[in-house]
C-alpha cells in the first residue's frame, strides 16, 4: 500500500466518483489503458478487488468503498495544506494599501511597526489624510483598508469597531480652568477655541456636540493639524477638542491639561472599513485579524515606553470595544 502513488489514488477516486473508467480518463486527460493500468497496480498492492462490474455498470467492493473514504480524507487534508501554503506565499510578498484619518497616525504606525516585524515580506503603503478625503477614497475603492471614525450610512462599506476614541478638551497646563472640576459647557464657549479644518472628523464631532447643547464656540483659529493645535493650546492661544490619542507618548503632555468639562469625553470609536464588494487579499485579512488585538498590543507597547505614572492615562486611550460589527448595503 505504501508504494501506491498519489496519482494512483487520484485515478481510483475519479473512477469511484464518476463510476466510469472512460469518464475518469477524460477528466484526468489520460488514455483509458493508462487508467486501467493504474487501477491494476493499485489492486495488486492492496491485494483485494476494488471494483466489480455488473453488465455495463461498475460498483465499488467493500474494500473499494473503504479506500474511497480514505482518499476523500487524504485529498481534503491536501487541499487544506495547499490553502495554508498559498496563504504563506501570499504573506511573504503581499502589499497592503492602508489609508487612515489624520488622528489615527498617532497609533497606526506603532501597530504597523509590530505587524511588519511579524511579517517582514509585507510591503505597506500608508496614506494619511482627513476624514473627508478618506471617505472619497473609500467610495472609490482606492485602497485595501481604511481606518477612520464612524462611516456614514450612505457609504457602501463594511465597518467594524476595533478601538475606543475619546475626544477631550485641552488647555495649557497652567490655564486657570486646569484645576477646576465640572466645568460647564457655557464656560468653554467663553474661551477662544482652536478648531480643526473643515472635513475633519474631530471637527464634525465637536460641532455636533456643541450644537446638540445649543451652544456656540468662539473659534479663534482653524488649523489642519493636531500637532499645530497642541502647540497653539500649549502657547495659551485657546482651548481645543482633540482625540486623547493625540497625547500618546508626547513630549508636550506636561504642557497640556485635559479639562474636566461636563459631557466630556465625547465617546467615539475607531473603525476599520473597506468597500462592500471588495474581496480582501490575504494580507488585508491578516491585518484585520491583527487589528482586532489592537487594544492589548498598544497597551504593551505604550507601557514599555512611558513611566508607570503615565500609564493609566494612556492605557485608557485604548479600551477595545467588542462586537461592534456592522455592514451596510
Ligand atoms: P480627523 O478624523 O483626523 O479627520 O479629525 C478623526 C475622526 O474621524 O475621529
Amino acid at each position: 500500500m505504501r508504494h501506491s502513488t498519489l496519482r494512483q489514488l487520484e485515478v481510483f477516486e475519479a473512477i469511484a466518483r464518476l463510476k466510469s473508467f472512460t469518464r475518469a480518463a477524460e477528466e484526468l486527460f489520460l488514455t483509458q489503458p493508462t487508467v486501467s493500468m493504474q487501477v491494476k497496480k493499485l489492486t495488486e498492492e492492496i491485494g483485494l478487488p476494488l471494483f466489480e462490474q455488473v453488465g455495463k455498470r461498475i460498483y465499488l467492493t467493500d474494500a473499494g468503498e473503504e479506500l474511497y473514504q480514505t482518499c476523500l480524507g487524504i485529498f481534503d487534508h491536501f487541499s487544506r495544506f495547499e490553502m495554508i501554503a498559498s496563504n504563506m506565499k501570499g504573506l511573504k510578498s503581499g502589499k497592503l494599501r492602508l489609508a487612515v484619518v489624520t488622528t489615527a497616525k498617532y497609533f497606526v504606525p506603532r501597530l504597523l511597526g509590530m505587524f511588519c516585524q511579524k511579517y517582514p515580506g509585507i510591503d505597506v503603503a500608508l496614506k494619511v489624510t482627513n476624514r473627508e478625503h478618506i471617505l472619497e477614497r473609500l467610495t472609490g475603492n482606492q485602497d485595501d483598508l481604511y481606518i477612520l471614525g464612524q462611516v456614514p450610512d450612505a457609504v457602501d462599506a463594511v465597518a467594524e469597531i476595533f478601538l475606543d476614541n475619546q475626544l477631550v478638551v485641552l488647555a495649557a497646563a497652567d490655564h486657570p480652568l486646569a484645576t477646576k472640576k465640572k466645568i460647564t459647557i457655557e464656560r468653554i464657549c467663553d474661551e477662544p477655541f482652536i478648531m480643526r479644518e473643515p472635513g475633519s472628523g474631530t471637527r464634525i464631532a465637536t460641532e455636533l456636540f456643541f450644537s446638540k447643547h445649543n451652544k456656540k464656540l468662539k473659534v479663534r483659529m482653524e488649523l489642519g493639524s493636531n500637532e499645530a493645535i497642541k502647540q497653539t493650546v500649549a502657547g495659551r492661544l485657546g482651548v481645543a477638542v482633540l482625540s486623547r490619542h493625540t497625547l500618546a507618548l508626547d513630549a508636550q503632555v506636561g504642557q497640556l491639561a485635559i479639562l474636566d468639562v461636563e459631557g466630556f469625553p465625547i465617546e467615539r470609536h475607531w473603525y476599520f472599513a473597506y468597500s462592500s464588494g471588495k474581496q480582501l487579499s490575504i494580507v488585508a485579512q491578516t491585518f484585520l485579524s491583527y487589528l482586532r488585538q489592537a487594544n492589548s498590543l498598544l497597551d504593551n507597547l505604550i507601557c514599555r515606553h512611558v513611566t508607570s505614572g503615565h500609564c493609566p492615562l494612556l492605557k485608557n486611550e485604548t479600551n477595545i470595544r467588542s462586537g461592534g460589527v456592522r455592514q451596510r448595503n
